[in-house]
């Protein structure tokens, strides 16, 4: 695998996604940059770190046979990768907010932007940027749930090391993906899954609060909550928030 080091890049992933349309590119090309000065989240939010402390990289995967409806088991590789890296370092309390932010106890630690080239009704490859916040120290008073390993575990870890462990499961896992072990990867992401049958407080996207359990995340990529009165209701990223994260 290539691993491309640089200092300050605007995103890795605008970055990646910009060699990718300029240049033929091997599979599993890696950018890792010390800090990004326009870092992107989901829904168009920025991803704001303090330089050098902390893991911001992306990686480009190029698949065969990926259709569009995989694109929730490429997200349940990712997330179960980042997920089992901490997990080896010992991040206590480790769960996956649906559909991708890693959460240690009820602190974010990770975030995950994965970008998809469609060709056709199949996914032709993607970029995966992951953001890990590794040694920071503090945050700013806008992100009161954001929190870094270090702030965890009280002590620094090595960010080429935790690089290295991610990216030997992300490899053993979209192995999985293309081996189609669908069944193995959703038990998995289920298993870890933020909230998974307790029922909570959530927030739809008319501020309206209501009660219902996270049972599952439907065929294309929804999160299904049980209801009070028992029906199933499936909600897209901007349709539904936990009502106190
Ligand atoms: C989120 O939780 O909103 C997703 C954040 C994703 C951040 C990573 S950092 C590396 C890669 N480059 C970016 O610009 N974003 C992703």
């Amino acid at each position: 695998m290539k691993i491309i080091k640089l200092n300050a890049i605007d995103s890795t992933n605008t970055f990646l996604k910009d060699m990718v349309s300029k240049m033929s590119i091997d599979d599993f090309t890696v950018v890792v940059a010390k800090t990004q000065t326009k870092g992107r989240g989901q829904m168009n939010s920025e991803w704001v770190v303090d330089e050098g402390k902390n893991l911001t990289f992306s990686v480009f995967c190029r698949f065969e046979a990926l259709c569009v409806e995989d694109h929730k088991y490429l997200n349940f590789c990712v997330s179960l990768s980042v997920l089992e890296a901490l997990n080896e370092i010992e991040v206590p309390n480790l769960a996956v907010k649906w559909p991708n932010d890693i959460l240690s106890g009820n602190k974010k630690i990770v975030g995950i932007l994965i970008e998809n080239s469609l060709k056709g009704s199949n996914i032709s490859s993607s970029v995966i940027g992951i953001g890990i916040n590794v040694n920071q120290d503090i945050f700013s008073d806008k992100l009161p749930n954001a929190s870094s390993i270090k702030m965890i575990l009280k002590k620094e870890t090595d960010l080429e090391t935790l690089l290295e462990a991610v990216l030997l499961k992300l490899k053993k896992n979209i192995g999985l993906l293309e081996e189609k072990e669908y069944k193995l990867l959703e038990e998995s992401y289920l298993k870890v899954l933020y909230k998974k049958n307790v029922p909570t407080m959530f927030k739809n996207n008319q501020n309206i609060l209501f009660m219902g359990k996270i049972i599952g995340v439907s065929k294309n990529g929804n999160l299904q909550i049980e209801l009070e009165d028992e029906t199933v209701q499936e909600f897209g990223l901007k349709e539904v928030s936990f009502a106190n994260l």
